[in-house]
């Protein structure tokens, strides 16, 4: 199914001798009904001309970023606004280098660092440049920049020699980008609701009992389910993280208000609750601040469980509800009991008691354990890598 009718795509074209099938991108893009604006780097030019760029096109090419002309018509924030997404083949090694330094001195690597569009590159190269352990080290952080890479394939180059490096085919990379489209497109229908952070159980009107949580595993969530399409919920207890753009945030303290808000917000076709949510509140919360006294208990009482809740809602239950598990020891027996116990689809379960994952940091570790029994252990990466992972598994499970 042809999902590029009427789209925007911003084509940049790097200096390779595979910018030729370039040129047979843009077609594609046009036959399929996609508008395609291009902009060529200065070495791009040596392999291909702006003229036969515009003819494909009809569309003028962008190349300098200090033209007067260019800046009046359309300039490089105009650029990346405008499109749905941007492509970038062939890519090369220096353009890769240059984008894992953020550096901008010219048109292509100034739209890409100001771009607020999901970014693809098709990496060309000489297979011991691709190679390369500086090359690896840049595309590693370009993953971790959440840049999509397709490609390169093994085969004969155009030096003569055979290996990894090659551009994916034309056909291919629209394909590849086809199936992002269409999965954005799929999920446009579906809603998720995230639970984050800790919560404040009150004592008093100035000290509360909450945990270490940062809410950064389902902040990251939140913006990945976006991105991918969902209308996305995110309720969130006290946290220092920025609101996410596109997401409906709902701020809450107390257990109580963010079991309130979850169903509220019902019904959703996936809920991911990551929330540490405090297991118990204070019976009376005092309505003025206590005197320091001699002794001094705290009357508990158990707050409701949400994801137990919803898991086991008759008519509201999420078509697939997911429940994080926060352990410091037996990960995997304990993960299992509470995925049985609260009746939710899958456990995804981290140790707290490293600190280099979990609470608070920027990397997360997790084991996900499926109702089917079976699990899968994902390795030590940033959240917000371990969010598209995660989100990648919630799509496929929902189609
Ligand atoms: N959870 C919830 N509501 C609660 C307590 C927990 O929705 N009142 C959810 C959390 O958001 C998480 C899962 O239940 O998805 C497990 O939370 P965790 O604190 O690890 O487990 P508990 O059930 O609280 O068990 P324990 O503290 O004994 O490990």
């Amino acid at each position: 199914m042809n999902n590029f009718e009427n789209k925007k795509i911003l084509l940049i074209i790097c200096g390779g001798i595979s910018a030729y099938k370039s040129l047979e991108i843009i077609r594609l893009l046009k036959k399929r009904g996609a508008s395609v604006k291009t902009i060529l780097t200065k070495s791009a030019k040596e392999f291909v001309t702006p003229l036969s760029v515009t003819s494909l096109s009809q569309e003028k090419v962008y190349d300098d970023l200090f033209s007067h002309e260019n800046e009046a018509e359309m300039d490089h924030i105009s650029l990346s606004r405008w499109s749905d997404l941007i492509l970038v083949a062939p890519t090369t090694a220096n353009t890769i280098s240059k984008l894992s330094t953020g550096s901008s001195d010219d048109l292509a690597s100034t739209v890409i660092l100001a771009s607020n569009k999901e970014i693809f590159l098709a990496p060309a190269m000489n297979v011991r440049m691709w190679e390369h352990p500086s090359t690896k080290d840049n595309l590693n952080k370009l993953k971790n920049f959440k840049y999509n890479i397709i490609g390169p394939d093994i085969g004969d180059m155009a030096c003569g020699e055979y290996g990894e490096g090659k551009m994916t085919e034309p056909v291919e990379i629209i394909n590849h980008i086809n199936n992002y489209l269409k999965n954005l497109k799929n999920n446009e229908n579906l809603k998720a609701l995230v639970t984050a952070g800790p919560t404040h159980e009150y004592i008093d009107p100035v000290r509360f009992i909450s945990n270490k949580s940062s809410g950064k595993q389902g902040y990251e969530l939140a913006k990945s389910l976006k991105k991918n399409g969902f209308e996305t919920t995110l309720i969130s207890g006290p946290t220092n993280l920025k609101p996410i753009p596109g997401v409906k945030q709902i701020n809450i303290n107390s257990a109580d208000e963010m079991f309130n808000a979850t169903l509220e917000n019902l019904p959703v076709d996936v809920a991911i609750l990551s929330a540490a949510v405090s297991d118990y509140r204070i019976k009376n919360i005092e309505k003025n601040k206590i005197k320091k006294k001699e002794n001094m208990n705290l009357n508990l009482e158990k707050n409701i469980d949400i994801l137990n809740h919803i898991s086991k809602h008759n008519s509201l239950r999420p078509k697939l509800v997911i429940g994080f598990a926060a352990e410091t020891n037996d990960i995997s027996k304990n993960s299992k009991k509470k995925l049985l116990e609260k009746n939710c689809d899958w456990i995804i379960a981290n140790d707290v008691s490293d600190n280099s994952i979990g609470f608070n940091s920027d990397f997360n570790e997790v084991s996900i354990f499926y109702k089917n029994m079976m699990n899968e252990k994902i390795p030590k990466m940033k959240k917000s890598l371990l969010a598209e992972e995660i989100v990648k598994r919630v799509i496929s499970q929902l189609n």
